[in-house]
């Protein structure tokens, strides 16, 4: 139970609460106890985010089981949730904001407070700032599943395409099934569960990788964060790894052909939507080397750095081609500048419910270049 604050106190709460609900909020933290006093909640997150909705308050709050994440309405609903959390007993109060940082240290007598520097850079807002990522690199998720700048940039990027081929949290199915295959350690997955719950989609991810170790640190961070309800993960191949469903197919940099049976593993599962960012692409480029192409073509495949290329853009026809044979809308986009990843392409399949049908182009495509496809394999030809 809380007692009544004194008086500068209170004044403090009060400019932090301007700083909350004001235009140029980057995130504020809530956390500790004062003397003698529990609040409701071990610690609050608050930061601006830019949702298909609108902009909305993101709170994240902290019980020591899991957090949980909701996204408040601007004006009442914002004010009123602001002034409960303000009227806990927290110890300190952290507010950045684009124009300075103030920390709020709650006292027997009082309040002490620390004024700092801005923390976006001046040109932006924090508000603007918040609004680049659907996960800030900051984020505290990542102080838990680790990740480099690149990679959390690139999941970011991953998210992005996510976000734009999934209709309105309420057109998806409940439980939404989404499966990272080959996830390795698994920052997509999580930060895909975060972006995801966080949007109020009911969502279950499973990650699969070939490696048990990865199992077993992927499993031990679910239960960290509180999430090993949601979030499992499976030690298995691609291919034949124990996971019976999926709306949702992920793959981020699965090596050469283990992309492909990313893709047979969604078509076999009727996943709705796949997203699937191909690593290295050896299979066609082995291929067009044991059987160079004749006549002008073989130009195409003379020199090793060309035929690779070239194999990688002809695999990624295929692949496309394929999917659409089996009833898939695809398209091939870039999901992040090169200057991240030269693996930056991105195969973004929808099911359309057409039925799989015969693709002739497709057949004599593959029989002029002499090449018999990974994925092709792995297939059942409706032709
Ligand atoms: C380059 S890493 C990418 C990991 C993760 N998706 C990411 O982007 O951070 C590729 C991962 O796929 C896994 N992998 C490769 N082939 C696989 C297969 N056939 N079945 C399951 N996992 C596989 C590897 O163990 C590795 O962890």
């Amino acid at each position: 139970m809380a007692t009544a604050p004194s008086g500068t106190l209170v004044q403090a709460l009060a400019e932090v609460r301007d700083l909350l609900l004001g235009p140029d909020l980057v995130r504020a933290t809530a956390s500790g106890a004062r003397r003698g006093q529990a609040p409701a909640v071990l610690k609050a997150t608050l930061r601006p985010v830019t949702l298909k909705a609108g902009d909305r308050l993101q709170l994240v709050t902290e019980d020591g089981q899991r957090p949980t994440t909701v996204n408040l309405a601007p004006g009442d609903e914002a004010a009123a949730r602001v002034d409960e959390l303000l009227a806990e007993p927290f110890a300190s109060w952290v507010v950045e904001t684009g124009h300075g940082s103030l920390r709020l240290q709650a006292t027997k007598k009082g309040a002490v407070l620390h004024r700092g520097a801005a923390v976006a850079p001046p040109a932006g807002t924090g508000h603007d700032r918040a609004k680049e990522h659907l996960i800030d690199p900051g984020d505290p998720l990542y102080d838990v599943i680790g990740g480099d700048a690149a990679k959390r940039r690139q999941v970011d990027a991953f998210l992005r395409a996510l976000a734009a081929t999934l209709p309105d949290p309420e057109q998806l199915p409940r439980p939404l099934h989404v499966v990272d295959l080959g996830c390795g350690n698994a920052y997509l997955t999580f930060a895909a569960y975060r972006y995801l719950s966080g949007q109020g989609v009911d969502v279950r991810l499973t990650g699969v990788d070939i490696r048990p170790d990865q199992r077993e640190r992927n499993t031990a961070l679910a239960r960290r964060l509180g999430w090993e309800e949601h979030v499992t993960f499976v030690a298995g191949s691609i291919a034949d790894a124990p996971v019976d469903t999926a709306d949702v197919v992920l793959a981020l940099h699965a090596c050469d052909t283990a992309t492909d049976d990313a893709l047979a593993r969604a078509i076999t599962w009727d996943a709705r939507w796949i997203l699937a960012a191909p690593c290295c692409h050896k299979d066609i480029s082995r291929q067009l080397r044991k059987r160079p192409p004749q006549g002008a073509y073989a130009m195409l495949t003379e020199h090793g750095i060309l035929r690779e290329r070239f194999a990688d853009v002809l695999t990624d026809t295929v692949r496309a081609a394929l999917l659409r044979r089996h009833g898939y809308a695809v398209e091939v986009v870039e999901f992040i500048d090169s200057a991240h990843t030269p693996r930056n392409a991105m195969i973004r399949a929808r099911r359309t419910g057409a039925a799989p049908a015969a693709d002739p182009d497709l057949d004599s495509l593959l029989d002029q270049w002499h090449i018999h496809p990974h994925l092709a394999t792995l297939l059942t030809d409706p032709s």
